[in-house]
């Protein structure tokens, strides 16, 4: 089935996030996710299960596990087994419980902003320390300064924090990188929480490698956690899963989340299946669709506003903007907002290195983008 990517659909009568915060007139263009309809395959499952009409109590199929399971083996050549595999409603919670279960109060976490705010944000507000060297920009790519990092590795730090790919500076980290990161873990015998759910948003040649899949010693010492919500736009339906080699972290983490955090709903499961089952066909168009649109982001920040400078992405629908040059006074969010009508993500919320920078999410169809891009261009230009 071919899938209509420029369709314009109406968002603003659905309760969503994205298109409820703003007055009519905004183009929003911040929380990711996508304004595109889901995959058929998906939408047919769940119809299917709400006709049956009887929502009582469920349990998660062996078959999403081994459809899961399968998916690992087939893409990274890393094998694990359902029982390693646990249920949480979504990411951040999966964050959350690392950022408690295995770091105590006054105990220390370490991410690298510019980074998604809830790595910064949540282990401070459960009274974890963060420690938080940043990533370096080289060019128009992020780089890791491993000595920093280690660094800022003190004797009761507990977890590192990886986004891999990283929201918002659109970068996959590659398997040298990925094993220096391991290597410091281990031998400081951190845990590596490793956020993955940009995973199978990914533009070729890039390659995503779950950081566990690296060698034995690594996977006993992480956690992944990943998710369909992403990639297959379910964001609403909450399903996500950590996958947890080591017996005793494992159990950690179910003692820990015991009578507190629920697993997947229904409707949650039903999705996630449907989408590991059938859903390639969609994944495949709609990752056309965005590296289309990211490519003609790129060309059009670079020619047409030339103050300022926008980094490569090599992974997710996030555009990561440096209006450093721009002389705008306000902040560049307020600024776009107030005079471009257009909602973007303050650079801010990311973390150090993440100021006067604004992140631009592309996955809409295409003549919204431009509309957005237009008015950016405008809003910059001397009256
Ligand atoms: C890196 C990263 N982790 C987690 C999330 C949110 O995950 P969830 O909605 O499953 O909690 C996002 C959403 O933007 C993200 O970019």
């Amino acid at each position: 089935m071919r899938y209509d990517f420029d369709e314009i659909i109406d968002r603003r009568a659905t309760d969503s996030i994205k298109w409820g915060l703003y007055a009519e007139d905004v183009i929003p263009m911040w929380v990711a996710d996508m304004d595109f309809r889901s995959a058929e395959p998906i939408i047919r499952a769940l119809r299917m299960r709400v006709d049956h009409g009887v929502f009582g109590y469920s349990r998660t199929s062996e078959m999403l596990s081994r459809a899961i399971q399968d998916r690992m083996h087939r893409l990274y050549g890393w094998v694990i087994s359902p029982q390693e595999i646990i249920y949480i409603p979504g990411i951040v919670t999966g964050l959350n419980i690392a950022f408690q279960a295995y770091c105590a109060p006054g105990e220390a976490v370490v991410a690298q902003p510019p980074v998604y705010f809830h790595f910064l944000r949540d282990p401070v507000r459960h009274g974890r320390i963060l420690k938080d060297p940043p990533l370096v920009p080289h060019g128009n790519r992020y780089e890791i300064d491993f000595e920093e990092l280690e660094r800022a590795i003190t004797p009761d730090t507990r977890l590192f924090v990886l986004c891999n790919p990283h929201n918002p500076v659109g970068r996959v980290f590659t398997e040298q990188e990925l094993t220096k990161l391991a290597e410091i873990c281990l031998r400081h015998d951190i845990i590596i929480c490793s956020d993955e759910i940009h995973c199978d948003l990914v533009f070729p040649p890039h390659r995503h490698i779950p950081v566990a899949s690296l060698a034995p010693e690594i996977e006993s010492q992480t956690i992944t956690l990943m998710s369909p919500s992403k990639t297959y736009n379910l964001a609403g339906l909450e399903c996500a899963y950590a996958v947890i080699k080591n017996p005793e972290i494992r159990k950690i983490w179910k003692d820990f989340s015991y009578g507190m955090i629920p697993g997947i709903n229904i409707a949650g499961h039903v999705a996630a299946l449907a989408a590991l089952d059938q859903g390639q066909d969609w994944l495949n168009q709609v990752l056309k669709y965005l590296q289309r649109n990211r490519d003609e982001l790129l060309e059009y920040v670079r020619a047409q506003m030339p103050s300022i400078s926008v980094t490569d992405v090599e992974a997710t629908y996030l555009a990561w903007l440096d209006c450093r040059d721009t002389g705008i006074e306000a902040t560049p969010s307020e600024f776009f907002l107030k005079n471009a009508r257009v909602a973007l993500s303050d650079g801010a919320e990311f973390g150090q290195g993440g100021e006067n920078y604004v992140r631009m999410n592309f996955a809409c169809p295409r003549k919204i983008l431009f509309q957005a891009l237009d008015r950016m261009k405008s809003a910059l230009k001397p009256a």
